[in-house]
């Protein structure tokens, strides 16, 4: 690792104007940084007179600095106020919101945080304890600014690392406190934003997610206007109201043009994300952990680590961003083996049968999930409980031992009888996954009666139930034991190759607001630990649906459930939202029975099949015998259609055609790795009389190559998809459905 130091010219790249790829990322001529990426450039530089970090410029790509705006120095909000700053802290005139906001020993919340020194290395060092984006020296490159705070005897660690790649910038920092060890110096987090930076005067809007349980991942676009536009979760967890991502856009960009900046914190707990402008015009960015759940104490000798957060900037609209994403985050985020390999066709058990489950039930379950062709047969909840038996969600959560009345032998001979199952036209044994929630406990169940003290509360406070169960506080390294302990034992007492980890409530009662933060870390260590000791087990994160679809988790898990709504025309609209940052090859989706049991909605096998298809983990969560025939004669081709397309949506690029809250007319599409395959997913919501469908215009393709396609058995150029289109004959009916393959010819 080449390690360049301190306040040199350091010029690692040879001659070109920008970089060409990471081996040109990150200059700095004395103490202003040029961060540089193939279409993006990123340039802020220490104020000699301050010590402060100004932000210079991040967008489309840059060669030189030049002087800031002239602001009137004069009123009320003269000096720090009118600087753009990377790394704004509380007092000292700038009265925007602060990126860090410490109390100190002595009680005051003023800090001064001046630059000190720096250092450029290739690749990226981790973070201890915490999930981030990854890559070798030929990947990214990392500046890290040291600072300190000489008033308070603090300082703190600010890291850039760019992906030169992907137009993406990673950033964390973190907080030293060197004060006397006397045992009164300890100093107070009380906010603290992974990644802040200061937009010039130039119009903004906020694209973010919204939602609720089986409504995730909404989008709504808003103009960013004078004073403070902001989002958060106070839920402990990302939550299903919002996720840690936003994107900001200039007015007129659209999916496919235009100027877009994404921001995603790396984080599974509460977060916050604002943007703040202010009279001069100035919008600062501001995205880390949420206030009300940080004031975290921090000891002399001791080191606080803020989570990272990852920008990517787009000049090809939201579309492009989205895509930087995707492949950022395959390739140097998701760490798991199954990351980049098509995963297999499963089938739940929970729609079929529910909690009504033994081992010979299920072994029939997985016998009529053979003949449809699936891959992995997983076993949802019920399973466990001896002294309170999993009947119902009022009892047993915690308890994780096999029912014995349900699994008179354990879940060893079982799983091998689910095993023996040969899949269906292939010679492999049918795998088996199983479900777990270890976060949690219901107060009926041995874990509870034994351990009161182990649930997440508040002195005397009621501990509030929800779904009749309680949170286990998995900040304590007895509880993480516990569960690291429990779920090994269930891996190392039968052949299982999926696990389903669900969590299903928010935190509410905790003692103190840094419960939060020490959670999540101590979730991240249990996780940590078991993907570690078992990579070739396919884990699949669920959070009552997509309450946990955060790239903390994604990490270390390959793919999370998208939404508990498996209503296809409901999961359209999911599925699109979810993709605006993370990669559909993340999601997990299922074809489920219908009508639907949320919203009785009746839609055909074939359109819930492409909606599920255009996700990594495609599945069925229904009960095989309750298929109609109809249904039953569709499944065979889906299934077929499933095995061709998982590999493009694996490894290919996500292209939204049209979104089904602007058209009638929905359609995305998949471009294979290699350029050679497209795969067009289109819809029709309602059937109207008039006005025509337009065509579906495609994206992604080589204008001049020739692709033949199997909606009308023709062949056009790259050109004539793109900017003339398909016209699809769509027939009478509510919710229509066309899988088209695209090959070049
Ligand atoms: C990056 O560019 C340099 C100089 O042009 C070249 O020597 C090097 O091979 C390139 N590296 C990669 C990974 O493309
Ligand atoms: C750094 O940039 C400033 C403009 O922001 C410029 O005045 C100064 O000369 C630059 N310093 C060096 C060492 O290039
Ligand atoms: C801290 O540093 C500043 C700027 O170098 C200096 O003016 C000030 O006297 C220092 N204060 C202390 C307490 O050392
Ligand atoms: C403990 O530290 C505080 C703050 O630095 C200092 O004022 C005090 O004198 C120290 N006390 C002892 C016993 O060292
Ligand atoms: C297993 O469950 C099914 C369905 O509820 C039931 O009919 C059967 O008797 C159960 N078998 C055993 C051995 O408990
Ligand atoms: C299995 O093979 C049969 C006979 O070739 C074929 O009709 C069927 O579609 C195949 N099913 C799957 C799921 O591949
Ligand atoms: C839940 O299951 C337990 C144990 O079988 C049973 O006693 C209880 O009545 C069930 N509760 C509900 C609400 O069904
Ligand atoms: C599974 O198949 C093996 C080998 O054919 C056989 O020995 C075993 O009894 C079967 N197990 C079950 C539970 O069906
Ligand atoms: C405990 O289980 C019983 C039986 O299902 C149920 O009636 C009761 O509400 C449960 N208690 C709690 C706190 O969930
Ligand atoms: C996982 O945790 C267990 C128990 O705490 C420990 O013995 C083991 O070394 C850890 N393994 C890894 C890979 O972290
Ligand atoms: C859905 O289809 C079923 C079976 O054809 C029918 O009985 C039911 O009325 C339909 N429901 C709705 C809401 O259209
Ligand atoms: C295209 O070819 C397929 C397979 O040969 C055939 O089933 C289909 O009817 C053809 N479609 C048109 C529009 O000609």
């Amino acid at each position: 690792m080449a390690m360049m130091k301190g306040a040199c010219v350091v010029m690692l790249w040879a001659g070109a104007t920008f970089a060409q790829n990471s081996t040109a990322a990150i200059a700095a001529t004395g103490t202003n940084f040029t961060l540089t990426a193939e279409g993006m450039s990123y340039l802020f530089h220490v104020d000699t007179d301050s010590g402060d970090l100004v932000s210079d410029h991040f967008g489309g790509p840059t060669t030189d600095f030049t002087p800031p705006a002239n602001i009137l120095p004069w009123g009320w909000n003269d000096e720090l106020s009118n600087f753009r700053r990377e790394f704004p802290d509380v007092g000292r005139s700038d009265f925007r919101l602060p990126a860090i906001h410490i109390e100190h020993a002595d009680g005051d919340t003023v800090s001064a945080f001046r630059y000190r020194s720096h250092d450029i290395t290739q690749g990226k060092p981790s973070i201890p304890g915490l999930p981030a984006t990854y890559g070798g020296d030929g990947d990214v490159t990392t500046l890290i600014v040291q600072l300190y705070d000489n008033v308070s005897d603090v300082s703190a660690a600010l890291s850039y690392s760019v992906f030169p790649k992907y137009n993406a910038i990673a950033r964390s920092f973190s907080i030293t406190n060197h004060g006397s060890t006397n045992g009164s110096g300890a100093i107070v987090i009380e906010q603290a934003h992974s990644f802040s930076t200061d937009f010039p005067h130039v119009d903004l809007e906020m694209i973010e997610p919204h939602g609720d349980w089986s409504h995730e991942f909404q989008t709504v676009r808003r103009k960013i206007d004078y004073g403070e536009t902001s989002f958060g979760s106070k839920a402990g967890y990302a939550s299903h109201q919002h996720n840690p991502f936003f994107a900001l856009v200039s007015p007129s960009t659209t999916e496919s043009s235009g100027e877009a900046w994404g921001f995603n914190l790396v984080w599974t707990g509460s977060f916050e994300a604002t943007a703040e402008k202010f009279s001069n015009g100035y919008v600062r960015v501001l995205l880390g952990l949420n206030s009300l759940h940080t004031s975290i104490r921090v000891e002399p000798g001791e080191t606080f680590q803020a989570p990272e957060a990852v920008a990517v900037y787009s000049s090809e609209g939201v579309g492009g961003l989205s895509r930087s994403f995707h492949d950022l985050y395959r390739s140097h985020l998701s760490r798991s083996k199954f990351t980049k390999e098509t995963r297999p066709i499963l089938l739940n058990s929970w729609e079929g049968l529910g909690f009504d489950i033994n081992e010979t039930s299920l072994v029939n379950l997985a016998g009529e999930a053979e003949e449809l062709g699936i891959e992995l047969f997983v076993n949802d909840d019920g399973w466990f409980g001896v002294e309170y038996p999993r009947n119902n969600d009022s009892l047993g959560l915690g308890d994780w031992t096999p029912n014995p009345a349900k699994f008179p032998n354990g879940l060893a001979p079982y799983v091998q009888a689910v095993n023996n199952f040969t899949v269906l036209n292939a010679s492999k044994p049918l795998q088996f996954g199983i479900w777990v929630e270890p976060e949690m406990v219901n107060p009926n169940s041995t874990l509870y009666r034994e351990h009161p003290d182990w649930v997440l509360r508040a002195g005397k406070h009621q501990r509030t139930l929800t779904r009749n169960q309680l949170v286990l506080n998995v900040g304590l390294p007895e509880v993480q034991d516990f569960i690291i302990g429990f779920v090994s034992r269930i891996l190392d007492s039968a052949n299982i190759q999926y696990v389903k980890w669900d969590n299903n409530r928010g935190m509410h009662e905790l003692s103190h607001p840094s419960d939060d933060y020490d959670y999540i870390l101590g979730l991240y260590r249990v996780i940590d630990n078991l993907t570690t000791r078992y990579p070739n087990v396919l884990w699949e994160g669920c959070a009552s649906g997509g309450g946990r679809f955060d790239p903390g988790l994604l990490h270390y898990w390959p793919q999370h459930w998208t939404s508990d709504n498996t209503d296809a025309a409901n999961r359209l609209t999911i599925q699109m939202g979810t993709s605006l940052v993370y990669p559909p090859s993340a999601m997990g989706c299922h074809i489920s029975a219908t009508p639907n049991g949320l919203t009785n909605r009746n839609i055909s096998i074939e359109y819930r099949g492409h909606v599920a298809l255009m996700c990594g983990s495609f599945g069925l969560e229904l009960n095989p015998s309750e298929l109609s025939p109809e249904e039953a004669s569709a499944v065979p081709s889906i299934m077929a259609q499933a095995e061709r397309v998982n590999p493009v949506v694996i490894t290919g690029s996500f292209f939204r055609l049209a979104h089904p809250d602007k058209s009638n007319w929905p359609g995305v599409q998949f471009v294979s790795h290699d350029g050679s395959q497209a795969v067009v997913f289109a819809f029709q919501q309602q059937y109207v009389v008039k006005p025509a469908p337009p065509p579906l215009r495609l994206a992604g393709l080589d204008p001049r190559a020739r692709y033949s396609n199997d909606l009308d058995n023709s062949t056009y150029s790259g050109a004539t998809y793109m900017n003339g289109g398909l016209n699809i004959a769509w027939p009478r009916g509510d919710y229509q459905s066309k899988l088209i393959w695209l090959a070049k010819v």
